[in-house]
């Protein structure tokens, strides 16, 4: 099996994890990066998601060289967390514009080629403070929430299509993302978790890669947790 996968974000953190388990398993992998030297071993193209014209240049760039995007992986996101009196509209509509709408621009320029090849693949990642909810992250929360509905729609619109969309909700993560959190609260966090410590990338990857596989042929609209329990019943 080699397919043309794209994950957006996949010069480091989970990206990077989900992108190696592709590439290792012989796909034919393109990550998009913004700045600095992406890592070696992938089609690597320049894309800000919050950019409609990069975005379509960036599949330009991959249909031409490895074909149309067959596996779509939206991974790219950010925080800016801040409480609620504090956060400001930018804090809260630059957070959505990259995980909410830039993941619709990324998830409607693949389709064009998904609907024409009768088939394709499509996993967003989402949170688990997506329906567990996080103080200080109502920016976040609502854009990986907004995810779900997102792609459960799509499901619904497009499953006779033969395109599944599925949703990966990881717990905390060791990446560059949790390392700006004090010891202090990583500790509340791992007390939290039943497996009582953070996922390694590599652990989300594997759920990426089996959603895309044949053995998840028939699973569309689904959520899927990778969090040690933390989000257990929601
Ligand atoms: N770490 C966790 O605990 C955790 C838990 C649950 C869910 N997640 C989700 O998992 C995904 C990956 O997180 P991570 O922990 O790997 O984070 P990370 O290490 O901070 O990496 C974020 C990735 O997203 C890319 N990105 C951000 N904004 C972008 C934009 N406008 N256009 C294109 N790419 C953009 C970054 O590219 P640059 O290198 O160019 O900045 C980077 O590749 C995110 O959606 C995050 O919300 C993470």
């Amino acid at each position: 099996m080699s397919r043309s996968v794209l994950v957006t974000g996949g010069n480091r953190g989970i990206g990077l994890a989900i992108a190696r388990a592709f590439a290792d398993a012989g796909d034919k992998v393109a990550i998009t990066y913004r700045s600095g030297e992406p890592p070696a071993g992938f089609l690597a193209v320049k894309c800000d998601i919050t950019d409609a014209e990069q975005v379509e240049q960036a599949y330009k760039e991959i249909e031409d060289a490895h074909g149309p995007v067959e596996v779509l992986v939206a991974n790219a996101g950010i925080t800016k967390d801040q409480l609620l009196m504090r956060m400001s509209e930018e804090d809260f509509t630059s957070v959505i514009d990259t995980n909410l709408t830039g993941t619709f621009r990324v998830v409607k320029r693949a389709n064009r080629g998904m609907l024409r090849a009768k088939k394709g693949r499509v996993v967003l990642i989402s949170s688990v403070v997506g329906l567990y909810g996080g103080p200080g992250q109502a920016n976040y929360a609502a854009s990986k929430a907004a995810l779900v509905g997102f792609a459960r729609s799509l499901a619904r619109e497009l499953g006779s299509r033969n395109i599944t969309f599925n949703v990966v909700a990881p717990g905390f993560v060791d990446t560059d993302m949790t390392k700006v959190l004090t010891d202090e609260q990583r500790a509340n966090i791992v007390s939290q978790v039943p497996l009582g410590r953070y996922a390694q990338p590599e652990e989300v990857a594997a759920a990426v890669r089996f959603l895309a596989s044949d053995d998840a042929s028939y699973i569309t609209g689904a959520v899927i947790p990778v969090d040690g329990g933390l989000g257990m019943g929601h």
